[in-house]
């Protein structure tokens, strides 16, 4: 089979139900547009060309699809599937295969769309069996033959009982689906071109319809509803919390992480509750991470202990550090190895060496930290003058007193050791102590002001 393959996918819809001035395909679900998700999956099957149906909102929908090599064709009124399809046939060549796809159903997979390919012919539909099938349209079979798919609103009480439905996704000769799409009318409840009756049509001209039936109600399932969208978010959180759990990753609660990007992980991760991962996180061996955790675009290195409550973004943490609780790395951070970050402490832009300590609620931004340095409780790098920032840099073996204000730019020697409760503004040389700050002074006789 040489026939190119193009992809259509419907998105004119309004998407009504979801009471939402952001069109539908545009909500997100594991962080990713719904319509992203159908165009990941498209672009694995290697089509032609991918074809998007879009009506309301279009220049939206269409900015936030500009990374994706598409054919736009608007739908100025909605006039039901079929109408949508047979608007996009016309950009399509007739030596060719159409594939339909909805744009607001994510999880369908490319494995189940290449068997619907490989088992249909001239014409092949994906069905589905699922518990309740309110909502669908159902799937008309005499003596196992597809012969018609019909909308529940225009079913009887008898073939509402149907438990196998119709997901929408229909595989064609694009010449057949052409001819077919010219014998449907607008003959129902809603007054619409359905794309279903295509079925029926075929059928009638003796035109087999093939049908592969697939059973997992999640992976076909299309969002109307922010509840829908949420029970579906649910769903394929703990698909991947199984995914992880199954490589070997102990999470603590499957129903308590939330995966938005690509989580890999080494063996023997510990992963507490209510942990969100954002974008591409890498974490190695052997990383034990505490409750309330979100980490974004990062990676962790082996050995690394992250407490509860921390926020990690764009960072590299290395081997064996400790992180939090309450901690804040921000981006450009790098942590060599057994770095420990305590509690109240932000970090950006900064890279501190092998066995330095920030312990306790301090500001390290634009700094260049050496190694088995000690940062006194408190302490804060000034890096910004108001109109520019400036670097900071200290050396090896140095020990920064509590509540220092270090004025950058500065640099601090090797072996340095400043004063608590100093501000330095200039150098500070290697191998000395360096204070600033008053006499402590007793005034006495000094009353406290009170109140008239
Ligand atoms: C449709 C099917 C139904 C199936 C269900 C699966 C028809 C008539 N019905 O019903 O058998 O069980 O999907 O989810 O096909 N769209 C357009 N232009 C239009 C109308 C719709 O682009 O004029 C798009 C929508 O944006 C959506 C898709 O087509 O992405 C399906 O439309 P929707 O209104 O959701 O159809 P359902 O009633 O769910
Ligand atoms: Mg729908």
């Amino acid at each position: 089979m040489n026939r190119s393959l193009h992809i259509i996918i419907l998105a004119a819809g309004q998407g009504t139900r979801m009471n939402s001035s952001l069109p539908k395909v545009l909500h997100k679900l594991a962080g990713k547009p719904l319509l992203h998700h159908v165009l990941d999956t498209a672009t694995k099957l290697q089509p032609d060309k991918i074809h998007v149906v879009y009506g309301h909102d279009g220049a939206t929908v269409m900015d936030a699809c500009k990374s994706y090599d598409l054919n736009w064709i608007v739908q100025e009124i909605q006039n039901g599937t079929g109408h949508a399809v047979s608007i996009a046939l016309r950009e399509i060549p007739d030596d060719s295969n159409s594939l339909i796809l909805y744009g607001d159903v994510p999880l369908l997979s490319a494995d189940t769309l290449k068997n619907l390919i490989e088992i249909s012919d001239r014409f092949g539909i994906l069905s589905a069996v699922v518990g309740n099938p309110s909502g669908y349209g159902r799937i008309i079979r005499k003596d196992n033959h597809l012969v018609g798919i019909i909308e529940e609103r225009d079913a009887s009480q008898e073939q509402r009982e149907i438990h196998e439905i119709n997901t929408g996704v229909f595989f064609a000769d694009s010449t057949l689906l052409k001819m077919l799409l010219k014998h449907v009318n607008c003959n129902n409840s809603h007054g619409e071109f359905y794309l279903t009756d295509c079925v029926s049509v075929a059928h009638i001209r003796d035109i087999i319809v093939n049908s592969l039936v697939v059973y997992d109600e999640y992976e076909i399932a299309g969002v109307n509803t922010r509840r829908q969208l949420a029970d579906m978010e649910r769903c394929y959180q703990l698909q991947k919390a199984y995914e992880l759990m199954e490589a070997g990753v102990h999470i603590l609660d499957p129903s308590r992480i939330d995966i938005r990007g690509s989580l890999s992980c080494g063996r023997d991760v510990v992963i507490d509750v209510n942990c969100i991962f954002l974008g591409k996180v890498i974490l190695g061996d052997r990383i034990t991470i505490g409750p309330h955790t979100v980490i974004s675009e990062s990676i962790i290195g082996s050995g690394v202990e992250i407490k509860s409550n921390c926020v990690i973004e764009s960072a590299i943490v290395g081997k064996d550090s400790i992180i939090g609780p309450y901690a804040r790395l921000r981006p450009g951070t790098e942590l060599a190895s057994q770095v420990r970050i305590g509690n109240y402490v932000e970090v950006k832009n900064s890279n501190i060496s092998d066995g330095s300590k920030v312990s306790h609620l301090s500001y390290i931004g634009d700094s260049d930290i050496g190694s088995n340095v000690n940062i006194g409780a408190g302490t804060i790098t000034c890096n910004y003058d108001g109109a520019r920032k400036h670097r900071t840099k200290i050396g090896n073996n140095v020990f920064i007193g509590s509540g220092n204000e270090l004025v950058a730019p500065i640099i601090i020697g090797d072996g340095a050791t400043t004063g608590a409760g100093s501000t330095l503004t200039r150098d500070v040389p290697a191998q000395q102590l360096s204070l600033s700050r008053s006499e402590q002074q007793s005034i006495v006789g000094w009353k406290r002001p009170v109140k008239k």
